[in-house]
């Protein structure tokens, strides 16, 4: 039996604000093995980007976070910035919504890789070109050896996503969160980049949770799904069951306003 890679388990996040405390997210629970993808699913503000971060340490000040957050059965809550630093990017990676503010326009993509690379494992500059190169090269950006010089806005925005998503790979994580990598994408590119993260797990078995507010990429991608409203975990399964017999009035509201792609693919 294979242990869960990442176990979540009654988490909560409070955030000060000026009316007291609050309570972001509330008892979330959930588990991601190896080669599973999780998706988090849930309305503007319901608590999915507060999970992530909380997962990473990135939090914003004055938060308060209990439960337990464990990858490969070692507890991260409550672990010191530094330690923090050298599990992000390195164990567990993060790709944002909006590449072109993840990216510095002031250096070319190789060396924004090169430094993430360098940062975690050391090595020569020599080394870390050539992970760049390969690591652009998994993501399908051709002549990667000459475009590994360009700078962020010599490429397209689903080019920039694929670059974060290399970044993001290129220290092998045992865990992916992209909280809506998609969502400032046009529906072709997002469904290239969808089918592009799907081929990378099924070649490096990174586990992966998806957060976006959308149930149809939430479909196509996800094994298993959590939704979310206003911090609480409404509904938890396969995302056959979470789709095919929601228990929850919330999950029925958020399925019943996707529009059917079959529908219109047949007609
Ligand atoms: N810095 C902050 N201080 C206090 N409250 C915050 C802060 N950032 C976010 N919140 C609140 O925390 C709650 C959860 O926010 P979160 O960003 O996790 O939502 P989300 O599900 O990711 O939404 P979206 O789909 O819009 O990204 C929201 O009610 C939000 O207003
Ligand atoms: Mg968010």
């Amino acid at each position: 039996m294979t242990a869960d890679l990442f176990v979540v388990e009654d988490l909560t996040v409070t955030l000060p604000t000026g009316r007291g405390p609050v309570d972001v997210v509330k008892n979330v629970s959930f588990t991601v093995g190896r080669d599973d993808t999780l998706g988090i699913v849930g309305e503007s503000g319901s608590g999915k980007s507060m999970t992530a971060l909380a997962v990473l340490g990135l939090l914003p000040r004055g938060a308060e976070t209990s439960g337990s957050i464990r990858l490969e059965g070692k507890e991260l809550l409550g672990r010191s910035e530094r330690e923090l630093q050298s599990i992000r990017g390195n164990a567990i990676s993060m790709v944002f919504q909006d590449p072109l503010s993840s990216l510095n326009p002031y250096y070319t993509v190789g060396l924004q890789i090169e430094e993430m690379y360098r940062a975690h494992r050391g090595g020569s500059r020599r080394d870390a070109r050539k992970v760049a190169i390969e690591a652009l090269e998994r993501v399908h950006i051709p002549d990667a050896g000459r475009r590994i010089d360009h700078y962020p806005h010599q490429f397209s925005g689903g080019q920039r996503q694929r670059i974060m998503i290399a970044m993001a790979l290129c220290c092998s994580p045992s865990l992916l969160i992209a909280d809506e990598p998609t969502t400032a994408l046009d529906v072709t590119v997002q469904a290239q980049i969808l089918e592009l993260m799907a081929e990378l797990q099924s070649t490096t078995g990174t586990g992966m949770i998806f957060i976006t507010h959308d149930l149809a990429v939430i479909s196509s991608i996800a094994k298993r799904v959590l939704v979310m409203c206003a911090g609480d975990p409404v509904e938890y399964g396969t995302a056959e069951q979470v789709f095919s017999d929601p228990h929850h009035d919330y999950t029925r509201t958020l399925l019943d306003a996707v529009p059917r792609i079959d529908d219109e693919v047949a007609s």
